[in-house]
C-alpha cells in the first residue's frame, strides 16, 4: 500500500520504517528539513535499537523515502498517518496544533479517497475535529475517512513493540476504512480491538494512566517499606505472581517520566475535568510522582546534610534506559533540584550527553562513569542502564571521596557493595 507518515519522530519513524519493511511504499514526512536530510542518508536522529538497520534496509529497497514535501506525499498515498507530537500546553491540555496543521495540509492536498489514521495521542473527540477540518475544505469533493489508531510502542523496544504489539486498536465507524487498516496490519499477528473513535482515543489515555498509577502505587509502597523495614522488591515479586496484578511496572524508583506518562496523565485529568469529573485518583498519582523525585534529593540531604558545595556524581540522565529521550526525565528534574541546593554535579549518561548539554547547564559532563565519580561524596544512580551494573566498583570506590551510593533504580547489589565498604541506599529496601 502507499503510505504517508506525517511527523518523523519516535513514533513516525518507527511506523514508517516498519511499514516499509512489511512491503509498503512509505513516505516519511517531516517539516524539519535537516532531519529529513539526515534520514535520507540513513542516519537516524534518535537512539532506538534496531531502527537504523531497518531504515537503511527501507532506503535500499526504495520502499522508504524521507521528504519535507508534504503535498507530494499526501497526493501519492492512500493511507496517511498522523504522528506529530501533542505536548502539554500551559493549561495542562494536549496541544493539538501540530495535528490541526497536518489536517489542514491534508485538506489542501487531498486528491482522491484517503484513510487518515491518527496515531498521535489526542483527546477524545479529536478524530471528529480532524474530520471537520478536512471536510470544511474538501466540501464533498473527495471521499475520506479518519480513523483513530493509538500507538503503544515503548521507546527502547519500539521496533519490536510495533511489529509484535499486545493489541492493535482501530477506532472507526466506517467498514471501508476498517477493512483497509485490517489488511495493512494483517502481517502483524495481534488481537484487533475494533471500536468507535472515542473509545479508541480513551483506550490510549486510560492505558498510560493505569501504568503510571502502577508506578506511583509501588513507589508509595516502597516508601512505606522503608519505614517499616520491608523490601519492596520482595513485595513486588509476591504481588506480581498474582495474574490480576502482573510483574510489569512494579519497579520502584525515582518516579516516572518521559514524553508520554506525565503529559498523558495531565491531559486525562483535563479531559475528565472538562467532562465534569474530578479525577482525584490520577491527581494523586501525579503528586506521588513529584514527591518521589523530591524524595531522592531528600535522601541525598540525609546523607550529606546541606548540599551546598557538595560534589555529587549522577549516572544516567534519560528517563529510562535504552533511549536518548530526555523529555520530563526524573534524572534531569533531580539534577536540577540538587543544583538549586548548591550541589556541584559531575554527570554521565551512555547515550544522551550531547542532548543533555542544551538542557542541564552548570554541571561537569564526564567522559565515562569513572571520571564522573572522581572526588565526589555521593554517587546517585538515576537511570538503569545496563552499563552501570557491570563496572569495577572497587575502582569506583577508590575514585570517590566517600564511598556512598544512592541507587534510585535498585539495580545494584547492596550486599556486594556494602562488603566493599560502600554506604548503599536503594528505594524501598
Ligand atoms: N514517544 C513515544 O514513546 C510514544 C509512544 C506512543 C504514542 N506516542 C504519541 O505519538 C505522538 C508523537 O510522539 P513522538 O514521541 O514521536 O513525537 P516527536 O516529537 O518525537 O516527533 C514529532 C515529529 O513531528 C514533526 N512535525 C511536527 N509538526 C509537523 C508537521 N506539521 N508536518 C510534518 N512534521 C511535523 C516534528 O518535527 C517531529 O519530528 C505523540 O502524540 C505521543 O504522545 C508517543
Amino acid at each position: 500500500m502507499k503510505i504517508a507518515v506525517m511527523g518523523t519522530g519516535y513514533v513516525g519513524l518507527v511506523t514508517g520504517a516498519c511499514l516499509a519493511d512489511l512491503d509498503n511504499e512509505v513516505y516519511c514526512v517531516d517539516k524539519e528539513e535537516e532531519k529529513v536530510r539526515m534520514l535520507s542518508q540513513g542516519h537516524i536522529p534518535i537512539y532506538e535499537a534496531g531502527l537504523e538497520a531497518l531504515v537503511k534496509k527501507g532506503l535500499d529497497s526504495l520502499r522508504l523515502k524521507f521528504t519535507s514535501d508534504a503535498p507530494m506525499a499526501i497526493r501519492s498515498s492512500e493511507i496517511i498517518f498522523i504522528t506529530v507530537g501533542t505536548p502539554t500546553t500551559e493549561e495542562g491540555e494536549a496541544d493539538m496544533s501540530a495535528v490541526r496543521e497536518v489536517a489542514e495540509e491534508i485538506a489542501r492536498n487531498i486528491n482522491g479517497y484517503k484513510v487518515i489514521v491518527n496515531k498521535s495521542t489526542v483527546p477524545v473527540g479529536s478524530t471528529k475535529i480532524v474530520e471537520k477540518i478536512i471536510q470544511k475544505r474538501v466540501d464533498g469533493q473527495f471521499e475520506f475517512d479518519v480513523v483513530s489508531n493509538p500507538e503503544f510502542l515503548r521507546e527502547g523496544t519500539a521496533v519490536q513493540d510495533f511489529l509484535h504489539p499486545d493489541r492493535i486498536v482501530i477506532g472507526s465507524d466506517n467498514q471501508r476504512a476498517i477493512g483497509i487498516l485490517t489488511e495493512l496490519y494483517q502481517p502483524i499477528h495481534a488481537p484487533l480491538v475494533i471500536t468507535d473513535p472515542s473509545s479508541a482515543e480513551m483506550i490510549k489515555y486510560a492505558s498510560n494512566a493505569f501504568l503510571a498509577t502502577k508506578v506511583s502505587f509501588i513507589n508509595a509502597i516502597a516508601n512505606i517499606c522503608e519505614a517499616v523495614g520491608a523490601d519492596v522488591r520482595e513485595v513486588a515479586l509476591g504481588m506480581g505472581y498474582d495474574k490480576r496484578i502482573g510483574f510489569e511496572f512494579l519497579k520502584s524508583g525515582p518516579g516516572f517520566g518521559g514524553s508520554c506518562f506525565p503529559k498523558d496523565c495531565r491531559a486525562l485529568i483535563d479531559i475528565a475535568s472538562k467532562a465534569g469529573y474530578h479525577f482525584h485518583l490520577l491527581e494523586g498519582v501525579m503528586e506521588v510522582n513529584q514527591e518521589q523525585m523530591k524524595l531522592m534529593v531528600e535522601k541525598a540531604r540525609r546523607r550529606l546534610g546541606s548540599l551546598k558545595g557538595k560534589k555529587i556524581a549522577i549516572w544516567g540522565l534519560t528517563f529510562k534506559a535504552n533511549t536518548d529521550d530526555l523529555r520530563e526525565s526524573p534524572a534531569l528534574a533531580i539534577a536540577s533540584m540538587l543544583r538549586e541546593e548548591g550541589a556541584e554535579l559531575q554527570v554521565y549518561d551512555p547515550i544522551a550527553m550531547d542532548k543533555a548539554r542544551d538542557i542541564l547547564k552548570d554541571v561537569i559532563y564526564a567522559a565515562d562513569p569513572y571520571q564522573a565519580v572522581e572526588g565526589v561524596e555521593l554517587l546517585m544512580l538515576l537511570t538503569d542502564w545496563d552499563d552501570f551494573k557491570w563496572l569495577d566498583f572497587k575502582k569506583v570506590r577508590d575514585l570517590m571521596a566517600q564511598p556512598s551510593i544512592i541507587d534510585a533504580r535498585n539495580c545494584l547489589d547492596p550486599l556486594t557493595l556494602r562488603r566493599m565498604g560502600f554506604l548503599y541506599e536503594g528505594v524501598g529496601r
